[in-house]
Parts: C-alpha cells; sequence; structure tokens
C-alpha cells in the first residue's frame, strides 16, 4: 500500500473532494473546496426558503417533521457559542433531536479510550456527527474513517484547528450575498446564481496566519472571476503561503498590506478578525501592535458608502463598538444567517432539500 492509499488527507484536493461526497452530492462537510458556484448558489437559496417557511407556524411545524427520525451529535471539545448553538438550532428547526459532548474530561477518553473510538461509538448512536476539534486534519481523518465502517454517517466539520471552518465561510458568502451592492435597511433580492464580487474588494484584517474562517472564505470567494482581496495584517501574522498559493492559481488578484487606515477607503467589504493568541506557544503575540488592525468610527469618513462590515465574532476590541448602529455593520446578521445556512446544509445532507423547495414552491412563491 502506498502513503496516500493509507492517509487520503494527503491526496491532491479534487481527490479529497471526490472522497468526501457520496453519489455526487454533499456527504462529509469538511473542506470550503467542497463547494462550487453551483452549491453555494443551491445552499443559499435553500436558506433563504427556509428562513421564509419557518416565519409562520405552519411552515415551522413542517420544517420539524422532516428530520425527526435522524439525531445529531454535537462533538465539540473546543470553546464554542455562535457555531455550537446555530448548529443546535439548525437541527431544532428541522426537528432533529441532538445530543452533546463539550468536555472531554466527561467520556471515556478521560479512561483512555482513544478519540477514533469514541468517534467510532458517536456513529453507532447517531445520524451526524458535527464536530470543532483543535487538530487541524482530525475532522477529515474521522470523515475517511467513518466512510470505511460497515454504519457511515456524516461529518461536519464546525472548526478543525487553524486550518479551515468551512460552514463560517458558507454563511458569510450567504451574508456577502444579502448585502454587496443591495440597498441599505431593504429586504435584499439577491442573485445567487450571479457574480456580486467581480470589481469588488474585500479585506481581510488581523490574525490571518491562524484564523480558519479567513482562509475557508478565501478559498469560496476564489470561485467568483473578478474579486480582489486584500489581506491586511501584522506581518508575522499573515495568511498561509498555501492560501497564496491558491489565490495565484485561480488568477485571483490580492494584495497584502499592514496598515488598515491606509486601505479601508478602497474596500466594499472589511472582514475583521481577533487575534488568536489561543494558540500562542509562549506569549509571543503579546508583542503585536493590533490597534492598525482595528476597524474604528474615525475611519467612517472614509469608508465606501455600502461598505459591508463583518467579523465571525467573538469580537475584542477590533470593531469599535459605535459602529454597531452603522447599517453597514453586518456582524449581527452573519449569526443569524449562520443558523439558515447550517440547516441548509444538514437537509442537503439528508436529502430532504427537495421536499423544502417543494413546500416553498407550493406555499410562498408568488
Ligand atoms: C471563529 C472560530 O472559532 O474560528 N468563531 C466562530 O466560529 N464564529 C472565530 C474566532 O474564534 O475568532
Amino acid at each position: 500500500m502506498n502513503a496516500n492509499a493509507e492517509d487520503p488527507t494527503e491526496l491532491p484536493t479534487a481527490h479529497r473532494v471526490v472522497l468526501l461526497s457520496r453519489d455526487d452530492r454533499l456527504f462529509h462537510v469538511i473542506l470550503a473546496q467542497q463547494f462550487d458556484r453551483e452549491l453555494i448558489a443551491d445552499l443559499c437559496r435553500l436558506a433563504e426558503m427556509l428562513r421564509g417557511i419557518a416565519e409562520a407556524r405552519p411552515g415551522a411545524q413542517f420544517l420539524r417533521t422532516l428530520l425527526g427520525h435522524k439525531r445529531a451529535m454535537l462533538y465539540f471539545i473546543q470553546p464554542s457559542t455562535r457555531t455550537f448553538l446555530s448548529f443546535a438550532a439548525a437541527c431544532q428547526i428541522l426537528g432533529m433531536p441532538y445530543n452533546e459532548v463539550r468536555d472531554p474530561r466527561t467520556s471515556s477518553e478521560h479512561k483512555g479510550e482513544t478519540e477514533d473510538d469514541t468517534i467510532r461509538v458517536l456513529s453507532q448512536y447517531f445520524d451526524l456527527i458535527i464536530m470543532r476539534h483543535p487538530g487541524e486534519g482530525f475532522a477529515e481523518s474521522m470523515a475517511h474513517m467513518l466512510s470505511r465502517m460497515r454504519r457511515t454517517i456524516p461529518l461536519i466539520n464546525g472548526g478543525s484547528g487553524k486550518d479551515q471552518h468551512p460552514t463560517q465561510a458558507m454563511l458569510d458568502i450567504y451574508t456577502l450575498f444579502r448585502s454587496l451592492g443591495q440597498p441599505l435597511n431593504e429586504r435584499p433580492k439577491p442573485d445567487f446564481s450571479g457574480n456580486p464580487f467581480e470589481g469588488r474588494t474585500i479585506a481581510f484584517v488581523g490574525d490571518l496566519k491562524r484564523g480558519r474562517t479567513v482562509r475557508s472564505l478565501a478559498y469560496l470567494l476564489c470561485r467568483y472571476p473578478g474579486v480582489r482581496m486584500l489581506f491586511v495584517s501584522p506581518p508575522e501574522l499573515q495568511i498561509g503561503e498555501d492560501i497564496i498559493e491558491h489565490i495565484g492559481q485561480q488568477n485571483v488578484e490580492y494584495d497584502t498590506h499592514d496598515d488598515l487606515r491606509a486601505v479601508i477607503g478602497r474596500c466594499d467589504a472589511v472582514y475583521m478578525t481577533r487575534l488568536q493568541d489561543e494558540w500562542d506557544t509562549s506569549g509571543e503575540s503579546k508583542s503585536i501592535d493590533y490597534d492598525r488592525y482595528r476597524l474604528t468610527q474615525e475611519m467612517a469618513e472614509s469608508f465606501k458608502p455600502g461598505l459591508v462590515i463583518m467579523h465571525p465574532l467573538p469580537r475584542r476590541q477590533e470593531i469599535d463598538k459605535r459602529l454597531d448602529a452603522d447599517p453597514r455593520a453586518h456582524y449581527w446578521d452573519q449569526v443569524r444567517n449562520g443558523m439558515w445556512m447550517r440547516a441548509a446544509i444538514i437537509a442537503t445532507i439528508f436529502h430532504v432539500d427537495a421536499r423544502i423547495i417543494d413546500h416553498y414552491h407550493s406555499y410562498y412563491a408568488r
């Protein structure tokens, strides 16, 4: 057996993407590279339908009938508020009971069980595992391990170390579709099949080296020709070479900078992030001056009128609180969009997307 056959995570990305799907459909959700434009559009449309259907009681009741026969396990052994709660809410929207493990000290891992065995055991009780884990390739290798089991269940990556956070990237792109170039304070009517990113500049700001949300979103944006990405960070926290290389291969324009003030006037969207100092080995980020990576009220005079301000949260001081009331602030919308997007992803994995679309067209579409 060669090394590749033993470790699918070492295979070329295109091959890994195929291995994560089933019958040409989304199955495990591990990498942002699994989402092409068609799938992004389908999921955004489905998220949009879900939020419409759920508005009234009969619609919400219909949605709860869809996955009442399935059970989900939220295995979150790294801190989480939004990702955990939005997945929990997404399960509830679809009527899917869920359970959680958040502290491995309460599981048999504390008695010396390996994490692999824990995941195998969970796969016998549940129909879906949603996982947040500090290990970079762990979710992916567990997905491949599950695919080799007699009882194979899907696994969703809710944040894998410093590497990827694909469902966050999906809610971020959904938020961008709903806000880029849309009139402020109006109900958006985005064309999810279109390319609102053409000629637009999206700046990523902060700790880009260790921020997994930015890495995943950069992969998604590369699907849209004409987008420009700006990576604004302290030099020691710049985005990884692997992402730069990928962007280069896709012929996407990008630039790196070390001062937000100098570039903010050019941005159509700005994606702020916090210092990811939980990954410090010896307090090395204490000496970093993060002030240049804060969005302040004073900068607002150079904002473009339709600037989209985003943040995956949690926030420290990267965004001046006085900007919270600005109609261009979209970080609270991101939180809610995440719930609908995650429900759309789960519905798609379990093939109930067609039922949602039928229901929508029968009762809601004019
Ligand atoms: C992010 C994460 O966990 O990567 N949070 C989230 O899921 N919204 C960002 C962060 O922790 O800074």
